[in-house]
């Protein structure tokens, strides 16, 4: 199992944030997780196709875009054309989650599902042959720096399982309160890929963060 280590730019120095992002690269990151939100499918406003271009200016790595957007449809062009390479939709955004997920891939995406700690993991089971990656919040989205919520482990091994049955390469994330303390409660449980935010921004050395977290990946690969 290959390991993927995508921080979160919402928690960088955004005075900062080509630095931020070129620091990250070099501490041996994987992706770049760029959380948007709209102010209505979540509280919080945060970034937009045009700070994401810039983003993607200051990187090679692959970048991760999480809509927590009402209607991502509208959208999923303008992030594309910023430069996000998956582009992930929530299923409780979606009145039509098999069109968007198609129209993710037409636009010449990855296609992730995304689901909120309260949503079952049978609410995306139609779409497993559909996607590329499906993303578990193990917060509430809205803001960086939550507790991890322990409950949502149980739907990361059931998905894990259809991942599996299915016999595609389908990367299983995990997002909310990701750090030192609970990346191998998720790892054993079958996720692959951890977005950090929080956990790796304020870990003052970022490069050793990395080391240390590929470190207890280890045993699990
Ligand atoms: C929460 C976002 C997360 C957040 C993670 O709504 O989707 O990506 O930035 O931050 P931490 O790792 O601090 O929980
Ligand atoms: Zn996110």
């Amino acid at each position: 199992m290959s390991f993927i280590i995508a921080p979160s730019v919402l928690s960088a120095d955004f005075g900062r944030l080509a630095e931020e992002v070129r620091a990250a690269e070099e501490a041996g990151a994987d992706w770049i997780h760029v959380d948007v939100m709209d102010g209505h499918f979540v509280d919080n406003l945060t970034i937009g196709p045009d700070v994401t271009r810039a983003i993607d200016q200051a990187t090679s790595l692959p970048l991760d875009v999480h809509l927590m957007v009402e209607n991502p449809e509208r959208h999923i062009d303008a992030f594309r054309s910023a430069g996000a390479d998956t582009i992930g939709v929530h299923v409780e955004a979606c009145r039509h989650l098999h069109g968007v997920i198609q129209q993710i891939k037409k636009a010449g995406a990855r296609a992730c599902v995304v689901l909120n700690p309260g949503t079952p993991a049978s609410a995306i089971e139609a779409v497993i042959p559909d996607v590329d990656q499906v993303l578990v919040m193990s917060v509430n989205p809205g803001f960086g720096g939550q507790s991890f919520i322990p409950e949502v482990i149980p739907k990361i091994t059931e998905i894990r399982t259809w991942i599996r049955k299915s016999g595609r390469n389908i990367d299983l994330m995990v997002d909310g309160g990701i750090g030192r303390d609970t990346v191998e409660s998720v790892a054993t449980a079958g996720a692959n890929a951890f977005v950090m935010g929080s956990a790796f921004f304020k870990s003052g050395d970022y490069k050793r963060f990395v080391e240390d977290i590929r470190q207890r990946l280890a045993p699990y690969a």
